[in-house]
């Protein structure tokens, strides 16, 4: 047998992916206009942004990224243990910590290298980590990268996580999930995670990635939400690129966790530090996450109005109380053809598939902002309707 081409692998997965209507297609918006983009020459009302709160175009986090930018200039030139941890990187741990409620946090690039990073600090091969199902795809490959052996449970299912863990009783253990899932929009059963875990000797780590800054007091997150400290979460990670509107993601725990992660987390060693005007930025979005309470209340009334307008038109939605409200539709191709039904009628709302979500679990992720206005809901569900008749 020769020896296989890549570029024969390559395109016999394209010719697959074309085949199961599963092709991703990468494109350029030329413009953003509040809750609106402009692409391919149109101006698409967008319902698929991560920006819950409105905040990445605020005028106050572009003040407060030039005034950074012009003090510190662009790019951070080094690592944060050489150098390049700056002063409005330490100033926004410290609110971070503050905001969760936890002694210490910990800057990282993204959410996937802050995943990837605790994770594999955190585990050796002999260890286990136990998982939801439906996590995201960093959290399950942060596993897989470390080495320990990765057991998964069905979705939001306790006693499922709880077999996963009876079955490695000698091993050290971390239990990860999501706080909000990502593609379902539903919230972890976080209380019930946490005195699993507590029984279990096991460490408990939630992503609350699309949880922070939408829910629970102040916007601390899902976890906050659930009434649950330090010792019930050790660890809390975030991203501040979804409802804070900037970029980049944090670890939040006790001081010995932080400590640990500065020796060993090699996504947050070997890596140049995230810009200092982004710190800045990201410092300013949490003042206003914290404290412009009406744009949570926005949303609520928002995710109540479009809830119900769906349920009178026979909409099936899933059980998501967040931003993210999901409508399954099944298959790749109907998800494609129905998205593109929506962006003729002027709305940007793009076809989820697998791998993503599950096989047969093809969606379209509509997610609510505070940008949006209540007749833009309204709008949405009757093209949806046209869109699904
Ligand atoms: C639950 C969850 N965790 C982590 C990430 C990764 O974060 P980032 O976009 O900052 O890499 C995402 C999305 O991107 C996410 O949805």
């Amino acid at each position: 047998m020769p020896r296989p081409l890549l570029s024969d692998r390559l395109a016999a997965q394209h010719a697959e992916r074309v085949r199961a209507s599963l092709v991703r297609r990468l494109r350029t918006v030329d413009a953003v206009d509040g809750a609106y983009v402009w692409i391919g020459g149109r101006r698409l009302l967008n319902f698929a942004s991560n920006d819950y709160l409105g905040l990445a175009q605020h005028p106050a986090l572009r003040e407060a990224l030039a005034v950074a930018a012009a003090r510190w200039g662009v790019g951070a030139t080094a690592a944060h243990l050489l150098g390049g941890h700056r002063e409005e990187h330490a100033a926004l741990e410290a609110v971070l910590a503050r905001w969760t409620g936890r002694e210490r946090a910990l800057l990282f690039s993204d959410g996937w290298m802050a995943n990837l990073g605790i994770v594999s600090a955190l585990l050796d091969r002999d260890d286990v980590c136990v998982q939801d199902k439906l996590n995201h795809a960093s959290l399950l490959d942060a596993a897989r990268l470390a080495g320990c052996e990765l057991k998964r449970y069905p979705h939001a299912d306790c006693d499922g996580a709880a077999r996963q863990l009876d079955a490695r009783p000698d091993a050290a253990a971390l239990l990860a999930s999501d706080g909000v899932f990502s593609m379902d929009g539903d919230v972890a059963p976080l209380r019930e995670l946490a005195s699993l875990c507590a029984g279990q000797r096991a460490t408990l780590m939630i992503d609350d990635a699309h949880g922070i800054g939408v829910l629970g007091d102040e916007g601390a997150g899902s976890v906050a939400e659930a009434g649950l400290a330090q010792d019930d979460v050790p660890i809390l990670m975030a991203t501040l690129g979804k409802a804070l509107g900037v970029a980049g993601a944090f670890v939040a725990g006790s001081a010995a966790l932080i400590d640990g992660l500065v020796q060993s987390a090699r996504p947050f060693i070997y890596t140049t530090a995230m810009p200092p005007a982004l710190a800045a930025a990201a410092r300013a979005a949490v003042d206003i996450a914290r404290f412009e309470g009406w744009r949570r209340d926005r949303l609520a009334r928002l995710i109540a109005h479009f809830r119900s307008g769906a349920s009178t038109a026979g909409l099936e939605l899933m059980a998501s109380r967040t931003p993210i409200q999901p409508v399954v539709i099944g298959e790749s191709a109907a998800a494609l053809a129905a998205s593109a039904e929506l962006e003729v009628a002027g709305f940007y709302v793009p076809a989820i598939r697998p791998p993503t979500v599950p096989d047969g679990k093809a969606r379209l992720r509509v997610t609510l902002s505070a940008l949006h206005a209540e007749s833009d809901v309204e709008r949405l569900l009757a093209a949806l309707e046209t869109a699904l008749a």
